[in-house]
């Protein structure tokens, strides 16, 4: 297939884009580059020898989007530019609700007036709120105490998608619910290069590790948890990219949605020591507050996507953290330098 990767240039977008041509597909990529680097689709050249067609517009302006890939044909879009800093969405509501929101109606009218049918998209397990049970699988309630702009904006687009799937039968929607993405392609030569100081957890530890920062704070230990800190399901980047490849490749008219996770729990304690472990440097940290809207515990029931997808997460913990740090020990201010 030849797939337009919207926000192809950013971290699990590079990565897909790659696992994607490895495994015989053409990609296109249209960016705006607010928040990713044309170095990351130069990298992804170079580890793949293909040369990447890169367009260089914003999707939410839909005239300037549409202009861009005029004349550019494709069998298949995913679709994972958007904002996506949950604190920023908060302070900023209406231009994440405006980018997030616009970019996916610009691109499913684009599709239908290209008769283009095969769509993936980029979603969350933030869908899913402070959840009723562990792991969560997709018959969990979704868009329920919801606490941020940018996790609305996920639960409506996948709303979005299912009126216009609706209204165009023809349509295929995968709807992929990620959970937390960790991890760099083992090259070291393609990972994640979060502007200013990082939201996330695994790239701030890397940046203690590297000696960027100088201590890690841990949001909470007092959470009904194994060690009292907040337990998430991280999920090697290479095993997301190739969850979106595998949904791509059995898409289907209609709307499916899959938990894209490994099934498996850790804790914020525990990623700090697998990640010393793997590094060989300290993780220095501190106990601070817990981070408002932040949830206990959550973990995927993949069993969904292993069944239907023949898709399971094959690297551990251990495997994210070591290629995290051969990305960020190579690459200590990204790809700025
Ligand atoms: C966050 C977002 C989620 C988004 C995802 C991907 C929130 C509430 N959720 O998930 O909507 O889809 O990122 O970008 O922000 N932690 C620390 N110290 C830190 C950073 C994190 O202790 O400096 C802890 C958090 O409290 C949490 C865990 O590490 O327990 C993971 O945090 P993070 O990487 O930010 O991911 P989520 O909060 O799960």
């Amino acid at each position: 297939m030849r797939v337009l990767l919207t926000g192809g240039a950013g971290y699990i977008g590079s990565h897909t884009a790659l696992v994607l041509i490895e495994r015989g597909h053409e990609v296109v990529l249209l960016d705006d580059f607010s928040n990713s680097s044309p170095e990351a689709v130069r990298r992804v050249e170079e580890l793949t020898g293909a040369r990447i067609p890169v367009i260089e517009a914003d999707l939410a302006d839909r005239s300037a989007a549409a202009a861009a890939l005029e004349g550019v044909d494709f069998d298949a879009a995913i679709h994972f530019a958007g904002l996506k800093a949950v604190g920023e969405s908060v302070v900023e509501p209406t231009r994440y609700y405006r980018v997030n929101i616009d970019s996916t109606l610009a691109l499913l009218d684009l599709m239908r007036e290209r008769g283009v049918t095969r769509l993936v998209f980029s979603s969350s397990a933030t869908v899913y709120g402070d959840p009723e049970y562990v792991p969560v699988d997709e018959a969990h309630r979704a868009g329920v105490g919801l606490t941020n702009p940018y996790g609305w904006s996920k639960f409506m687009n996948e709303q979005i998608i299912r009126d216009a799937q609706a209204a165009w039968p023809r349509l295929g929607a995968v709807l992929l619910r990620y959970f937390n993405p960790v991890g760099a392609h083992p090259s070291g030569r393609i990972g994640e290069d979060p502007s200013g100081i990082p939201n996330n957890l695994m790239p701030f530890i890397a940046q203690v590790a590297v000696g960027k920062r100088e201590r890690l704070s841990v949001f909470g230990d007092a959470y009904p948890t194994v060690d009292g800190t907040g337990v998430r399901d991280y999920i090697h980047v290479m095993d997301l990219a190739e969850g979106h490849a595998a949904a791509l490749e059995r898409i289907e008219a209609g709307v499916e949605v899959y938990n894209l996770g490994s099934g498996t729990g850790s804790s914020v304690l525990e990623v700090v020591r697998a990640f010393e472990e793997a590094s060989g440097r300290p993780v220095p940290y501190a106990v601070a507050p817990a981070r408002a809207g932040d949830v206990a515990e959550i973990a995927a029931d993949p069993s969904r996507a292993n069944a239907r997808l023949r898709w399971r997460t094959t690297r551990s913990l251990a495997d994210a953290c070591r290629d995290a740090w051969t990305w960020q020990s190579a690459n200590p201010d990204g790809y700025a330098a």
